[in-house]
């Protein structure tokens, strides 16, 4: 099971995934992480546990299909089962998430369907004063043409406390993304979970 995972930061998630393969829970094989930044941190943690890693800097392409076109040249490189968007800030032209639909996941910090998009834990605390949900957490979803859009793997809940700041929030989501993802993977793996393309991820979520 051989998986590329794409970074743009700091790469907890990648080093989440990094510490479930060394532990032996997730069997599979890290074949490359790929960042479009040469300064995201994670690329660091790639070097340290041996894995190649590549910079695939957005800026030195004309526009979104060029990178992407490139980029999807790198990941098919390394044959990959699964690609892992794991903080990758970077939106996918609709040419890229056909080729690879079904094996291209992502791990967003909210209860999808609600917040898409950035700054989610800011927003929540906007929210929570407005009568917003006391309940936030993270998804592990398919990435499709939809941005943040894609069928839902699985979510991880955290309270949402007065107290909170965005940072704090965030840490506390964090720390359910390390779980979640490395789950999924070890799910994907074993063959239990599956992409089918008329399941969508429901337009809206009341909590
Ligand atoms: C995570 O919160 C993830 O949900 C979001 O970007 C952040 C990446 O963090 N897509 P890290 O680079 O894995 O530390």
């Amino acid at each position: 099971f051989r998986l590329v995972v794409l970074i743009s930061g700091n790469g907890s998630n990648l080093q989440a995934i990094l510490d479930a393969i060394d532990t032996g829970r997730l069997k599979a094989r890290l074949a490359a992480v790929i960042s479009n930044r040469a300064d995201a941190y994670g690329l660091q943690r790639a070097a340290a546990a041996g894995v190649p890693a590549e910079v695939l800097a957005h800026g030195d392409f004309a526009d979104r299909e060029a990178f992407d076109a490139a980029l999807a040249a790198r990941i098919e490189s390394h044959e990959p089962d699964i690609i892992v968007a794991a903080g990758f800030m970077r939106i996918f032209s609709a040419g890229f998430v056909d080729r690879f639909a079904g094996r291209i996941i992502n791990v967003h910090p909210s209860l999808l369907p609600a917040y898409t998009g950035l700054r989610t834990h800011q927003r929540v605390l906007d929210d929570l004063g407005n009568g917003g949900a006391a309940l936030h957490g993270c998804s592990v979803h398919f990435v499709t043409g939809d941005l943040d859009g894609g069928p839902c793997i699985a979510q991880a809940t955290v309270p949402v406390l007065q107290s909170d700041t965005a940072d704090s929030l965030a840490q506390r989501v964090h720390v359910q993304e390390h779980q979640l993802l490395p789950q999924v993977l070890v799910w994907l793996s074993e063959g239990r979970v599956g992409y089918d393309r008329d399941i969508a991820m429901p337009d809206r979520l009341t909590l």
